[in-house]
């Protein structure tokens, strides 16, 4: 799925002007790969529109097809999934290549292993570094046998179960691919399957999976840790579903336009679900404008449009405990503080050392780059703001495959003096291939080398 490091190809932006207009930015990558899912597992046929066409999710919809379900695009630019069933998904014939896509694997392992099914997975360079021990664990407990490369990584091999277990388990990490992965394996379990989260994370399979007629309820104990029960065997009905706009796309031409004097810009359709939107809630503690137009609900998500205007910024200390809620941001939030005035100090990140590239030094890396003084901790970064002077920039990027670090860097560019260049736009396509479309359809150019 990832070309060879010759074919890459760089991307360098920069704005002319101020940046205007409306954009819908495209379906949400984590609601998306949960649609398909839950209608695969559907007995009859389901409808989806918005849904993200980005690599990642496609690699969910091969390997949802080498299981048994029929899904294609149909000519409105909707997605027809004929579900098999729960309990019903047969094995594929050749190892599954999930690309770049973390979610699609560990959400995926989860589905497996609660089938009486044997699956390879696979992935890229990215994929295959990072830690699959955190789903192996709680998966094997209910039954499922797993054998991993060196350090609990891709390539593994699964073999699920079936009766497999109903467990209680308490996610040590906070991690919505975690929790979902063990309430998709309970769907085939008899008897009731609990995930108990001490920090809340994003919570679409929760709701999704109520859309679609599982039993699931949640409550809260005295430590306000939440607590999911998922009774199988379960039964989904097929859903005709819409999928909101992605926040954490939306993340990208919403810092730019705060940044770029004298912006004003329209996003249309933008999830706002509490779980994801805590960029936009920090932007605006910093002094952002960012106002939440004609809210309203989407496939069973809040969703509003998004005016936001060119403000200055002032560095804050991050709360931590709002890192779930925006943990795919922070690098777009490192670089909107890089033009603040003071000092903005991000912590209890720890996570994002294991995201598709170790987010934290890479991000620190490219900003000591572009003329930026910042702190590398353990578990976050410091960065001195600019006070809204434009950056030195100047730099060359490596993307590292990771589509959230070239964005970040290309957004980055449209407030430097000397622009700066990301080594491969190739990764963008993994969640907003309309990026650099709707980049320039809102006044940015690119520069071509
Ligand atoms: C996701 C959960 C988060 C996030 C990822 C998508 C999901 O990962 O970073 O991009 O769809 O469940 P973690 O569960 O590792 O925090």
């Amino acid at each position: 799925m990832t070309p060879p490091a010759s074919a890459a190809q760089p991307l360098t932006l920069v704005a002319p002007g101020p940046l205007a207009g409306t954009i819908a930015v495209p379906g949400d990558k984590s609601i998306s790969h949960r649609a398909l899912m839950l209608a695969s597992l559907a007995v009859g046929e389901s409808r989806v529109s918005g849904l993200l066409e980005g690599e990642d999710v496609l690699a969910t919809a091969a390997a949802l097809r080498a299981m048994g379900a029929g899904i294609e695009k149909a000519a409105d630019g909707s997605w027809h999934i004929h579900g098999v069933g729960v309990g019903s998904l047969m094995p594929p014939q050749a190892a599954l290549d999930m690309g770049n896509s973390g979610t699609s694997t560990r959400l995926l392992m989860g589905l497996i292993a609660s089938h009486p099914i044997t699956a390879t997975f696979v992935g890229d360079a990215s994929l295959s570094r990072r830690p699959m021990g955190r789903v192996i664990e709680p998966l094997s407990a209910i039954g499922a046998s797993i054998t991993a490369s060196p350090g609990n990584r891709l390539p593994l091999m699964l073999r699920g179960l079936a009766p497999a277990l109903p467990t209680r388990y308490r996610l040590p990490v906070a991690s919505a691919q975690v929790k979902s992965a063990l309430l998709l394996a309970g769907l085939n379990i008899q008897g009731t399957t609990t995930v108990i989260e001490p920090t809340p994370t994003r919570d679409h399979s929760e709701r999704m999976l109520a859309g679609f007629g599982a039993k699931l309820t949640t409550e809260k104990d005295s430590d306000g840790a939440r607590i999911i029960h998922l009774t199988g065997w379960a039964e989904l009905q097929p859903q005709m579903l819409q999928v909101p706009g992605d926040p954490s796309s939306a993340a990208f031409p919403a810092v730019a336009a705060t940044l770029v004097e004298g912006s004003d810009i329209l996003i249309e359709g933008v999830g706002m679900n509490p779980t994801r939107d805590g960029l936009f809630r920090v932007l605006t503690m910093m002094g952002a404008s960012i106002d939440r137009i004609n809210p309203r609900t989407v496939g069973g998500e809040p969703v509003a449009d998004l005016r936001v205007r060119f403000a200055p910024l002032t560095g804050i200390e991050v709360p931590p405990e709002i890192a779930p809620a925006m943990i795919d941001e922070y690098p777009i939030l490192f670089v909107a503080a890089a033009l603040a005035s003071g000092q903005t100090t991000m912590r209890g990140l720890e996570e994002l050392r294991v995201k598709e590239s170790d987010r934290i030094a890479v991000m620190a890396t490219g900003l000591k780059a572009c003329g930026v003084s910042v702190t590398e901790l353990p578990d976050g970064l410091i960065v001195q703001g600019s006070g809204g002077q434009k950056l030195p920039g100047g730099a060359t990027i490596a993307a590292h495959l990771d589509h959230r670090i070239a964005m970040s860097f290309a957004i980055l560019s449209l407030v430097a003096r000397a622009p700066v260049t990301v080594d491969d736009r190739a990764p963008i396509s993994t969640s907003f291939p309309a990026f650099l479309q709707l980049m320039q359809a809102l006044g940015s150019a690119e520069l071509m080398a």
